[in-house]
């Protein structure tokens, strides 16, 4: 999960990289380093610690000027974040640098190789090899683009790669497998990156890399072939938000920044998928109407948050579809050898399109035949790239860690596939599905509402930072709910907290409650007097005559709840099934608030990065 720029054109590479590497710095944050060609050698800087560090070194021992370079901003996976581990590694003869994102699973043997050959490898890192081994490949065809395919042949495991030579000092060659790396289009200079965030401020053009490709930017243009050499196609795109959206805006963090987001990018994602009939209009999702309607199994695969919004739409898939529907924990999925056919829809959720678990997953399911549906906000990125069909959540750059906006687009995009395939089966028309999507869109101003009345919830969260446990409850949709409230704070708070469907309890849990515990419970709405409502009264008044000091999730008008709830959050009525979508909010904003207290880095959390692109 680090983040990588490469740079080819007239401006200074090095400021150019730097600005890149501060875009993407929430992709890994535990070492930074530079390398650009200049007076006939390599000139690097590389710092341990945050991008800070290595600016600071920069500025007390500037690098000569150069007009290509390429810079790296770490996520530790072999070896500690030291100086020494950073990126870019070099060549014992300091000809060639190279930064990697990924893993490279073969590194042992091919480091005892090249130990054998004579070569020094300093460092703890997997990534050091390439650097030596593209130094042998490149002085037998002093091409740096064929040299790193003749070395990617090698190599297993998942890879970005980007390398730069002391006698190429106009080329910078990357190459991808597994792992994101995608091509900035701009006049006369030319961009490699992670993510389109780094060279958004130059230019709004991309081009998509494949699976086992290798590019190569020079002042002529951008060059990209297949593994074997052979010229690849590439998919062109243009960028559909700006550099100012990639900004904090004002706001103390992205992730407050992207909380308040959140009604928006609910309206975005919602925007121009129904039309006046009420039908839905997913023509994204390129897989035959037909096709659907022969689905007999819905499996959705995906990690944390994104598997927390799988569990929420289960109950609309079911609920809408009569189609049974499975969640499934990426990283298990494939190893518990599930059942899956042509009539499976299999449907994976990634705000990043890169989490590796999910990819790994989706490249099961679709061994064993079935169509892979993908729900992502990120352009180009590799899971939509293999899936059968995508549909895209609106929600533009989400640069924070701990997902929100996602999360809640995520959600919207579940239900109008649940619809969708309701249409397709004929077991939803226009009519229900209008009134649907109606009450959808009314979600945006609800979430709007909400945000307007989280004061309390921030005193509340700093009267508990002292804590060190939380519990969540909820019933229904409210059980996901009260496992994502949960790891938010899991993830920002570094605290323990736990989500539990609140009739499990009984079953062993009640065991944890003591005086003056802190336990959220995510009401279900007493309309239609709800069972779940009662059941939830009673499991409140259970934990609080136990001494849980008890903060509740209720709509408004609940009155029922009152006398049990230490405090009250109140949310405004909704569909049963679309309650998350306003649940969810109050705990964002708590779990923010109770880190900030505690004097936390909200957007880039200790130990984790924005996109897990490594098994
Ligand atoms: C959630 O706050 C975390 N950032 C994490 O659980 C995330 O949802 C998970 O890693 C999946 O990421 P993805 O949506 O990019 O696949």
């Amino acid at each position: 999960m680090c983040g990588i720029v490469g740079y080819v054109g007239s401006q200074s590479a090095l400021d150019v990289v730097m600005a890149g590497l501060k875009r993407l710095e929430y992709r890994g944050y535990d070492s930074a380093g530079v390398a650009v060609p200049a007076d006939g050698g390599l000139a690097t800087a590389k710092r341990a610690g945050k991008l800070v560090n290595l600016d600071k070194e920069l500025s007390e021992h500037p690098l000569p000027a150069a007009a290509t370079g390429i810079g790296h901003t770490r996520w530790a996976t072999h070896g500690g974040p030291t100086d020494a581990n950073a990126h870019p590694h070099l060549d014992n003869a300091g000809r060639v640098a190279v930064v990697h994102n990924g893993i490279i699973e073969n590194f042992a043997p091919l480091r005892a190789e090249l130990a054998e050959r004579g070569h020094d490898l300093p460092s703890e890192t997997d990534t050091e090899v390439v650097a030596h081994l593209l130094a042998e490949e490149f002085s037998g065809c002093a091409d740096l683009a064929q040299a790193m395919r003749l070395v990617c042949r090698r190599l297993e495991g998942a890879f970005t790669l980007v390398a730069v030579h002391a006698d190429a000092p106009d080329v910078v060659v990357g190459a991808r497998r597994n792992s994101p790396l995608v091509v900035g289009v701009g006049e006369g200079e030319y961009f490699l990156a992670s993510d389109v965030a780094a060279f958004i401020a130059h230019t709004r053009d991309a081009v998509e890399l494949g699976q086992d490709q290798v590019v190569e930017l020079s002042r002529d243009g951008v060059t990209v072939t297949g593994f074997d050499g052979t010229p690849a196609d590439v998919r062109s795109y243009h960028v559909d938000w700006d550099a100012s959206a990639a900004e904090k805006a004002g706001y103390a963090s992205f992730m407050l920044k992207e909380i308040a987001e959140q009604p928006k990018a609910v309206a975005d994602t919602l925007l121009g998928r129904v039309d006046g009939s009420g039908t839905l209009s997913l023509d994204e999702v390129r897989i035959p109407p037909g096709v659907l309607r022969e689905t007999n199994k819905v499996v959705v695969i995906a990690c944390g948050t994104a598997y927390h919004a799988g569990l929420i739409a289960k109950y609309a898939i079911e609920h809408w579809t009569r189609i049974p529907c499975e969640v499934e924990l990426a990283s298990e999925f494939r190893y518990r050898d599930p059942i899956l056919d042509q009539q499976t829809l299999v449907v994976a959720i990634s705000q990043s399109g890169e989490t590796m678990d999910t990819l790994m997953a989706l490249r099961h399911a679709r061994e064993q035949g079935a169509r892979v549906l993908a729900i992502c906000n990120t352009n180009g990125s590799t899971i939509p790239r293999e899936s059968d069909a995508v549909l895209y959540t609106h929600a533009g750059p989400e640069v924070a860690v701990a997902s929100t906006k996602a999360f809640l687009t995520q959600l919207v995009a579940c239900y109008l596939v649940a619809l969708y395939l309701g249409q397709a089966r004929g077991t939803k028309y226009g009519d229900e599905i209008r009134d649907v999507v109606r009450d959808l869109a009314g979600i945006s101003g609800a979430v709007e509402r909400v945000l307007g009345t989280m004061e309390p919830v921030r005193e509340l969260a700093r009267s508990l930072a002292h804590k060190d446990t939380v519990l969540f409850l909820g019933r229904h949709v409210g059980h996901p709910v009260a496992l994502e409230g949960a790891l938010k704070l899991k993830e920002l708070a570094y605290m323990h907290a736990e989500g539990f469907a609140a009739g499990e309890l009984k079953h062993g849990p009640i065991a944890l409650i003591e005086e003056d515990l802190p336990v959220v419970v995510v009401a279900p709405s007493p309309r239609g007097r709800s069972v779940l409502h009662g059941k939830i009264v009673s499991n409140i008044q259970e934990i609080r005559a136990r001494g849980a000091r008890t903060v509740v999730i209720a709509e408004e008008g609940d009155e029922a709840v009152v006398p049990y709830a230490d405090h009250l959050i109140r949310v405004p009525a909704t569909p049963t099934l679309l309650q998350p979508l306003v649940a969810t909010v109050p705990l964002q904003v708590f779990a923010c608030e109770l880190a900030t207290a505690r004097g936390n880095e909200v957007d880039q959390p200790r130990n984790l990065a924005k996109s897990v692109t490594v098994e």
